[in-house]
Protein backbone atom coordinates (compact mmCIF):
# COMPACT_ATOMS: atom_id res chain seq x y z
CA UNK A 1 0.00 0.00 0.00
CA UNK A 2 1.13 3.71 -1.00
CA UNK A 3 -1.36 5.03 1.45
CA UNK A 4 -2.49 7.50 -2.06
CA UNK A 5 -5.87 7.98 -2.24
CA UNK A 6 -7.68 9.23 -5.87
CA UNK A 7 -9.80 11.94 -6.05
CA UNK A 8 -11.85 13.17 -8.67
CA UNK A 9 -10.44 16.89 -9.30
CA UNK A 10 -12.64 17.86 -12.23
CA UNK A 11 -15.58 16.47 -14.23
CA UNK A 12 -16.55 17.47 -18.14
CA UNK A 13 -19.53 16.63 -20.46
CA UNK A 14 -20.40 16.79 -24.51
CA UNK A 15 -24.50 16.50 -24.94
CA UNK A 16 -25.28 16.27 -28.62
CA UNK A 17 -28.09 19.02 -28.78
CA UNK A 18 -30.39 17.17 -30.89
CA UNK A 19 -32.93 15.79 -28.52
CA UNK A 20 -35.46 12.66 -29.33
CA UNK A 21 -38.64 13.01 -27.46
CA UNK A 22 -41.44 10.84 -25.86
CA UNK A 23 -43.69 12.45 -28.55
CA UNK A 24 -41.18 11.91 -31.40
CA UNK A 25 -41.51 8.14 -30.35
CA UNK A 26 -44.97 7.77 -30.49
CA UNK A 27 -44.64 8.83 -34.18
CA UNK A 28 -42.04 6.11 -35.29
CA UNK A 29 -43.19 2.97 -32.88
CA UNK A 30 -46.31 1.64 -31.28
CA UNK A 31 -46.09 3.69 -27.47
CA UNK A 32 -46.86 6.73 -25.63
CA UNK A 33 -45.66 9.29 -23.35
CA UNK A 34 -47.41 7.89 -20.54
CA UNK A 35 -46.28 4.23 -21.03
CA UNK A 36 -42.37 5.68 -21.49
CA UNK A 37 -42.29 8.04 -18.30
CA UNK A 38 -44.31 5.73 -15.61
CA UNK A 39 -42.38 2.45 -16.95
CA UNK A 40 -39.11 4.27 -17.12
CA UNK A 41 -38.78 7.80 -16.13
CA UNK A 42 -37.93 8.91 -19.14
CA UNK A 43 -39.01 12.09 -21.10
CA UNK A 44 -36.05 12.91 -23.64
CA UNK A 45 -32.43 11.74 -24.78
CA UNK A 46 -30.30 13.45 -26.77
CA UNK A 47 -29.14 12.48 -30.87
CA UNK A 48 -25.63 13.16 -32.06
CA UNK A 49 -27.35 12.56 -36.04
CA UNK A 50 -24.22 13.44 -37.45
CA UNK A 51 -23.22 10.22 -38.96
CA UNK A 52 -19.19 11.59 -39.58
CA UNK A 53 -19.39 11.67 -36.15
CA UNK A 54 -19.08 9.10 -33.29
CA UNK A 55 -18.37 7.75 -29.87
CA UNK A 56 -14.83 9.40 -29.79
CA UNK A 57 -15.92 12.79 -30.56
CA UNK A 58 -18.20 13.09 -28.13
CA UNK A 59 -15.59 11.85 -25.72
CA UNK A 60 -12.80 14.22 -26.78
CA UNK A 61 -15.01 17.12 -26.81
CA UNK A 62 -15.92 15.79 -23.02
CA UNK A 63 -12.35 15.86 -22.30
CA UNK A 64 -11.86 19.55 -23.73
CA UNK A 65 -14.54 20.74 -21.55
CA UNK A 66 -12.63 18.97 -18.38
CA UNK A 67 -8.87 20.20 -19.09
CA UNK A 68 -10.94 23.45 -19.65
CA UNK A 69 -12.27 23.71 -16.53
CA UNK A 70 -9.52 22.29 -14.82
CA UNK A 71 -6.70 24.47 -16.18
CA UNK A 72 -4.49 21.84 -17.60
CA UNK A 73 -3.01 20.88 -20.91
CA UNK A 74 -3.72 17.42 -22.59
CA UNK A 75 -0.23 16.66 -22.16
CA UNK A 76 -0.20 16.39 -18.90
CA UNK A 77 -2.52 13.13 -18.90
CA UNK A 78 -0.65 10.16 -18.44
CA UNK A 79 -3.85 7.72 -18.78
CA UNK A 80 -6.81 7.55 -20.92
CA UNK A 81 -9.76 4.70 -20.12
CA UNK A 82 -12.51 5.15 -22.18
CA UNK A 83 -15.90 3.18 -21.07
CA UNK A 84 -17.66 2.18 -24.27
CA UNK A 85 -19.91 -0.40 -25.98
CA UNK A 86 -20.04 1.79 -28.94
CA UNK A 87 -16.62 2.10 -30.68
CA UNK A 88 -15.70 4.21 -33.28
CA UNK A 89 -14.32 0.90 -34.15
CA UNK A 90 -13.42 -3.01 -33.04
CA UNK A 91 -10.10 -1.18 -33.10
CA UNK A 92 -7.92 0.98 -32.67
CA UNK A 93 -9.18 1.49 -29.11
CA UNK A 94 -11.56 4.56 -28.89
CA UNK A 95 -9.21 5.92 -26.16
CA UNK A 96 -6.24 5.76 -29.03
CA UNK A 97 -8.37 8.00 -31.15
CA UNK A 98 -9.30 10.22 -28.34
CA UNK A 99 -5.60 10.75 -27.26
CA UNK A 100 -4.66 12.14 -30.51
CA UNK A 101 -8.11 14.43 -30.97
CA UNK A 102 -6.62 15.80 -27.81
CA UNK A 103 -2.92 15.49 -28.22
CA UNK A 104 -2.18 14.33 -25.07
CA UNK A 105 1.00 13.57 -26.03
CA UNK A 106 2.26 11.33 -23.08
CA UNK A 107 -0.90 9.49 -21.95
CA UNK A 108 -1.22 5.95 -22.90
CA UNK A 109 -4.42 4.15 -21.93
CA UNK A 110 -7.40 1.60 -23.52
CA UNK A 111 -10.78 0.57 -23.67
CA UNK A 112 -12.93 -0.83 -21.50
CA UNK A 113 -16.04 -3.02 -22.19
CA UNK A 114 -18.66 -3.35 -19.11
CA UNK A 115 -21.97 -1.84 -20.43
CA UNK A 116 -23.92 0.27 -18.10
CA UNK A 117 -21.12 -0.45 -15.40
CA UNK A 118 -18.47 0.48 -17.73
CA UNK A 119 -17.73 4.12 -16.18
CA UNK A 120 -17.99 2.43 -12.94
CA UNK A 121 -15.69 -0.26 -13.68
CA UNK A 122 -13.06 2.37 -15.55
CA UNK A 123 -13.30 4.72 -12.24
CA UNK A 124 -12.43 2.24 -9.95
CA UNK A 125 -9.83 1.07 -12.61
CA UNK A 126 -8.24 4.64 -13.02
CA UNK A 127 -8.19 4.49 -8.57
CA UNK A 128 -6.07 1.70 -8.48
CA UNK A 129 -3.55 3.34 -11.54
CA UNK A 130 -3.22 6.65 -8.69
CA UNK A 131 -3.11 4.52 -5.64
CA UNK A 132 -0.17 2.30 -7.31
CA UNK A 133 1.44 6.07 -7.83
CA UNK A 134 2.34 5.26 -11.23
CA UNK A 135 -0.47 7.69 -12.70
CA UNK A 136 -1.15 11.20 -11.92
CA UNK A 137 -3.83 12.35 -14.04
CA UNK A 138 -6.23 9.54 -15.39
CA UNK A 139 -9.21 11.04 -17.59
CA UNK A 140 -11.88 8.61 -16.99
CA UNK A 141 -14.30 8.90 -19.71
CA UNK A 142 -17.64 7.11 -20.66
CA UNK A 143 -18.99 7.56 -24.01
CA UNK A 144 -21.50 5.85 -25.66
CA UNK A 145 -23.54 6.41 -29.24
CA UNK A 146 -26.36 4.01 -28.71
CA UNK A 147 -28.33 5.50 -31.49
CA UNK A 148 -26.13 3.70 -33.40
CA UNK A 149 -27.06 -0.02 -31.62
CA UNK A 150 -30.57 0.80 -30.99
CA UNK A 151 -33.79 -0.67 -33.16
CA UNK A 152 -36.13 1.85 -34.04
CA UNK A 153 -38.09 -0.34 -34.85
CA UNK A 154 -38.46 -2.50 -31.39
CA UNK A 155 -40.35 -0.52 -29.01
CA UNK A 156 -39.23 -2.43 -25.62
CA UNK A 157 -35.78 -0.72 -26.27
CA UNK A 158 -35.80 2.28 -28.63
CA UNK A 159 -37.42 4.25 -25.76
CA UNK A 160 -34.78 3.85 -23.90
CA UNK A 161 -31.20 4.83 -25.10
CA UNK A 162 -29.55 8.01 -25.77
CA UNK A 163 -26.06 9.47 -26.69
CA UNK A 164 -23.57 11.63 -24.69
CA UNK A 165 -20.27 11.51 -22.91
CA UNK A 166 -19.30 12.54 -19.93
CA UNK A 167 -15.64 12.38 -17.66
CA UNK A 168 -13.70 12.90 -14.70
CA UNK A 169 -9.87 13.30 -14.14
CA UNK A 170 -8.31 11.24 -11.46
CA UNK A 171 -5.58 12.82 -9.31
CA UNK A 172 -3.89 12.14 -5.86
CA UNK A 173 -5.74 13.39 -3.05
CA UNK A 174 -4.10 15.94 -1.04
CA UNK A 175 -6.30 15.32 1.68
CA UNK A 176 -8.56 12.38 3.48
CA UNK A 177 -11.07 13.36 0.34
CA UNK A 178 -11.37 10.86 -2.99
CA UNK A 179 -12.01 7.15 -3.90
CA UNK A 180 -12.32 5.25 -0.39
CA UNK A 181 -13.82 1.97 -1.83
CA UNK A 182 -15.32 -0.05 -4.22
CA UNK A 183 -16.73 -3.35 -5.31
CA UNK A 184 -16.83 -4.70 -8.97
CA UNK A 185 -18.74 -8.05 -9.91
CA UNK A 186 -19.44 -10.06 -13.15
CA UNK A 187 -21.65 -12.84 -14.08
CA UNK A 188 -21.61 -13.94 -17.84
CA UNK A 189 -24.12 -16.64 -17.01
CA UNK A 190 -26.78 -13.85 -17.98
CA UNK A 191 -25.10 -12.86 -21.04
CA UNK A 192 -28.16 -13.45 -23.50
CA UNK A 193 -30.71 -11.41 -21.33
CA UNK A 194 -29.16 -8.16 -23.01
CA UNK A 195 -26.52 -8.62 -25.35
CA UNK A 196 -25.60 -7.26 -28.99
CA UNK A 197 -24.61 -10.72 -30.71
CA UNK A 198 -23.51 -9.57 -34.15
CA UNK A 199 -20.30 -7.96 -35.66
CA UNK A 200 -17.62 -9.46 -33.03
CA UNK A 201 -15.34 -12.44 -34.12
CA UNK A 202 -18.44 -15.01 -33.20
CA UNK A 203 -20.68 -13.47 -35.55
CA UNK A 204 -19.22 -11.54 -37.65
CA UNK A 205 -21.15 -9.47 -40.04
CA UNK A 206 -22.82 -10.84 -42.75
CA UNK A 207 -26.22 -10.22 -44.79
CA UNK A 208 -27.69 -13.07 -42.03
CA UNK A 209 -27.10 -10.97 -39.10
CA UNK A 210 -27.83 -7.99 -40.76
CA UNK A 211 -31.22 -9.72 -41.43
CA UNK A 212 -31.63 -11.22 -38.16
CA UNK A 213 -30.78 -7.73 -36.97
CA UNK A 214 -27.93 -8.98 -34.70
CA UNK A 215 -26.18 -5.03 -34.77
CA UNK A 216 -28.34 -4.15 -31.93
CA UNK A 217 -29.12 -4.22 -28.66
CA UNK A 218 -31.21 -6.99 -27.41
CA UNK A 219 -32.80 -7.17 -23.91
CA UNK A 220 -35.16 -9.16 -22.20
CA UNK A 221 -36.51 -6.22 -19.98
CA UNK A 222 -38.18 -7.52 -17.67
CA UNK A 223 -35.60 -10.55 -16.78
CA UNK A 224 -32.92 -8.25 -16.65
CA UNK A 225 -35.27 -5.72 -14.24
CA UNK A 226 -35.47 -8.27 -11.83
CA UNK A 227 -31.70 -8.83 -11.36
CA UNK A 228 -30.34 -5.49 -11.80
CA UNK A 229 -33.00 -4.15 -8.96
CA UNK A 230 -31.61 -6.74 -6.53
CA UNK A 231 -27.95 -6.43 -7.94
CA UNK A 232 -27.98 -2.56 -7.60
CA UNK A 233 -29.67 -2.44 -4.41
CA UNK A 234 -27.60 -5.25 -2.59
CA UNK A 235 -24.05 -3.60 -3.71
CA UNK A 236 -24.96 -0.54 -2.45
CA UNK A 237 -25.85 -1.67 0.61
CA UNK A 238 -22.89 -4.09 0.68
CA UNK A 239 -20.87 -0.67 -0.32
CA UNK A 240 -22.32 0.91 2.70
CA UNK A 241 -22.27 -1.66 5.51
CA UNK A 242 -18.27 -2.18 4.58
CA UNK A 243 -17.87 1.27 5.36
CA UNK A 244 -19.89 1.89 8.24
CA UNK A 245 -22.48 3.94 6.80
CA UNK A 246 -25.93 4.82 7.29
CA UNK A 247 -28.88 6.83 4.51
CA UNK A 248 -28.12 10.12 6.95
CA UNK A 249 -24.19 9.62 6.25
CA UNK A 250 -24.69 9.57 2.44
CA UNK A 251 -24.90 13.24 1.05
CA UNK A 252 -25.82 11.56 -2.69
CA UNK A 253 -26.53 8.17 -4.74
CA UNK A 254 -25.17 8.52 -8.01
CA UNK A 255 -27.16 5.75 -10.00
CA UNK A 256 -26.38 4.40 -13.30
CA UNK A 257 -29.98 5.94 -14.99
CA UNK A 258 -31.86 2.64 -16.73
CA UNK A 259 -35.11 2.99 -15.10
CA UNK A 260 -36.75 5.15 -12.60
CA UNK A 261 -38.01 2.08 -10.25
CA UNK A 262 -34.51 0.86 -10.10
CA UNK A 263 -33.08 3.44 -8.96
CA UNK A 264 -36.11 4.11 -6.23
CA UNK A 265 -35.40 0.86 -5.20
CA UNK A 266 -31.90 1.41 -4.44
CA UNK A 267 -32.76 4.26 -2.33
CA UNK A 268 -34.67 2.74 -0.42
CA UNK A 269 -32.73 -0.05 0.58
CA UNK A 270 -30.17 2.41 1.53
CA UNK A 271 -33.21 4.16 3.52
CA UNK A 272 -31.74 7.22 1.73
CA UNK A 273 -35.00 9.92 0.51
CA UNK A 274 -35.46 10.93 -3.30
CA UNK A 275 -33.98 14.23 -2.01
CA UNK A 276 -30.70 12.50 -2.11
CA UNK A 277 -30.86 10.65 -5.83
CA UNK A 278 -29.26 12.54 -8.53
CA UNK A 279 -31.70 11.28 -11.30
CA UNK A 280 -31.47 12.94 -14.99
CA UNK A 281 -32.75 10.38 -16.83
CA UNK A 282 -35.69 12.31 -17.58
CA UNK A 283 -33.22 14.63 -19.64
CA UNK A 284 -30.95 11.84 -21.32
CA UNK A 285 -32.55 8.76 -21.00
CA UNK A 286 -29.77 5.62 -20.71
CA UNK A 287 -26.62 7.00 -22.40
CA UNK A 288 -25.07 3.71 -20.71
CA UNK A 289 -21.26 4.53 -20.03
CA UNK A 290 -21.93 8.39 -19.32
CA UNK A 291 -25.03 7.91 -17.21
CA UNK A 292 -22.72 8.43 -13.80
CA UNK A 293 -20.44 11.11 -15.00
CA UNK A 294 -23.39 13.19 -16.18
CA UNK A 295 -25.06 13.29 -13.03
CA UNK A 296 -21.68 14.41 -11.36
CA UNK A 297 -21.72 17.25 -14.13
CA UNK A 298 -25.29 18.36 -13.49
CA UNK A 299 -24.86 18.05 -9.66
CA UNK A 300 -21.82 19.52 -9.74
CA UNK A 301 -21.86 23.04 -8.55
CA UNK A 302 -23.88 21.17 -5.58
CA UNK A 303 -20.99 19.47 -4.15
CA UNK A 304 -18.74 20.35 -1.46
CA UNK A 305 -15.28 18.84 0.14
CA UNK A 306 -16.21 15.74 2.36
CA UNK A 307 -19.29 14.91 0.37
CA UNK A 308 -20.48 11.64 0.92
CA UNK A 309 -20.83 9.78 -2.35
CA UNK A 310 -22.17 6.31 -3.10
CA UNK A 311 -22.08 5.31 -7.13
CA UNK A 312 -23.98 2.23 -8.04
CA UNK A 313 -24.58 0.65 -11.30
CA UNK A 314 -25.92 -2.33 -13.24
CA UNK A 315 -25.58 -3.43 -16.61
CA UNK A 316 -25.48 -6.40 -19.46
CA UNK A 317 -22.78 -9.01 -18.98
CA UNK A 318 -24.27 -8.80 -16.26
CA UNK A 319 -21.93 -6.26 -14.59
CA UNK A 320 -22.34 -4.60 -11.95
CA UNK A 321 -20.54 -2.77 -8.86
CA UNK A 322 -20.76 0.31 -6.35
CA UNK A 323 -18.01 2.76 -5.87
CA UNK A 324 -17.75 5.00 -2.19
CA UNK A 325 -15.90 8.43 -2.07
CA UNK A 326 -15.60 11.49 -0.55
CA UNK A 327 -16.17 14.81 -2.93
CA UNK A 328 -12.83 16.46 -3.03
CA UNK A 329 -13.44 20.25 -4.41
CA UNK A 330 -15.86 22.69 -4.27
CA UNK A 331 -18.18 22.42 -7.11
CA UNK A 332 -20.12 25.82 -6.78
CA UNK A 333 -17.04 27.96 -8.41
CA UNK A 334 -17.79 26.68 -11.53
CA UNK A 335 -21.26 27.91 -11.00
CA UNK A 336 -25.00 26.39 -12.92
CA UNK A 337 -23.74 24.44 -16.14
CA UNK A 338 -25.15 26.04 -18.80
CA UNK A 339 -27.25 23.45 -20.29
CA UNK A 340 -29.15 23.09 -17.14
CA UNK A 341 -30.60 26.57 -16.90
CA UNK A 342 -33.80 25.22 -18.90
CA UNK A 343 -33.78 22.43 -16.30
CA UNK A 344 -32.82 24.12 -12.88
CA UNK A 345 -35.90 23.62 -11.13
CA UNK A 346 -35.01 19.80 -10.70
CA UNK A 347 -31.43 20.35 -9.09
CA UNK A 348 -32.03 23.33 -7.35
CA UNK A 349 -34.96 21.00 -5.32
CA UNK A 350 -32.41 18.52 -4.25
CA UNK A 351 -30.25 21.08 -2.61
O1 LIG B 1 -29.04 -0.36 -18.28
C1 LIG B 1 -28.67 -1.68 -18.22
C2 LIG B 1 -29.63 -2.54 -17.53
N1 LIG B 1 -30.95 -2.43 -18.10
C3 LIG B 1 -31.96 -2.22 -17.28
O2 LIG B 1 -31.76 -2.04 -16.10
C4 LIG B 1 -33.33 -2.23 -17.87
C5 LIG B 1 -34.21 -3.14 -17.05
N2 LIG B 1 -35.57 -3.25 -17.57
C6 LIG B 1 -36.44 -2.21 -17.57
O3 LIG B 1 -36.10 -1.10 -17.24
C7 LIG B 1 -37.88 -2.53 -17.90
O4 LIG B 1 -38.05 -3.91 -17.97
C8 LIG B 1 -38.36 -1.89 -19.23
C9 LIG B 1 -38.49 -0.39 -19.06
C10 LIG B 1 -37.41 -2.22 -20.37
C11 LIG B 1 -39.76 -2.42 -19.56
O5 LIG B 1 -40.66 -2.19 -18.48
P1 LIG B 1 -41.53 -3.37 -17.87
O6 LIG B 1 -42.38 -2.79 -16.83
O7 LIG B 1 -40.59 -4.47 -17.48
O8 LIG B 1 -42.44 -3.76 -19.09
P2 LIG B 1 -42.57 -5.18 -19.79
O9 LIG B 1 -41.38 -5.47 -20.64
O10 LIG B 1 -42.97 -6.18 -18.76
O11 LIG B 1 -43.80 -4.89 -20.75
C12 LIG B 1 -45.12 -4.58 -20.23
C13 LIG B 1 -46.06 -4.37 -21.38
C14 LIG B 1 -45.96 -5.46 -22.44
O12 LIG B 1 -47.28 -5.67 -22.95
P3 LIG B 1 -48.12 -6.94 -22.43
O13 LIG B 1 -47.29 -8.15 -22.76
O14 LIG B 1 -48.28 -6.74 -20.96
O15 LIG B 1 -49.39 -6.83 -23.21
C15 LIG B 1 -45.11 -4.83 -23.51
O16 LIG B 1 -45.38 -5.37 -24.80
O17 LIG B 1 -45.73 -3.15 -22.05
C16 LIG B 1 -45.54 -3.39 -23.45
N3 LIG B 1 -44.53 -2.48 -23.95
C17 LIG B 1 -44.79 -1.22 -24.34
N4 LIG B 1 -45.93 -0.52 -24.41
C18 LIG B 1 -45.85 0.76 -24.84
C19 LIG B 1 -43.19 -2.71 -24.07
N5 LIG B 1 -42.59 -1.60 -24.54
C20 LIG B 1 -43.56 -0.68 -24.73
C21 LIG B 1 -43.55 0.65 -25.19
N6 LIG B 1 -44.71 1.33 -25.22
N7 LIG B 1 -42.41 1.29 -25.55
Amino acid sequence: MTGITAAITAVGHYLPPDRLTNADLERMVETNDEWIVTRTGIRERRILRDPAKATSYMAAEAARNLLEKRGISASEIDTIIVATVTPDMLFPATACLVQAELGATNAWGFDLSAACSGFLFALSTGARFVESGRSKKVLVIGADKMSTIVDYTDRTTCILFGDGAACVLLEPSDDDNGIIDYIEHIDGNQKDLLCMTGGGSLHPPSHETVDARMHYVYQEGRSVFKYAVTGMADVAADIMERNGLTGDDVRYLVPHQANLRIIDATARRMGIGPEKVMLNIERYGNTTAATIPLCLVDWEHQLRPADNLVLAAFGGGFTWGSVFLRWAYDGSVYGVPEHLAEHIAEPAANS
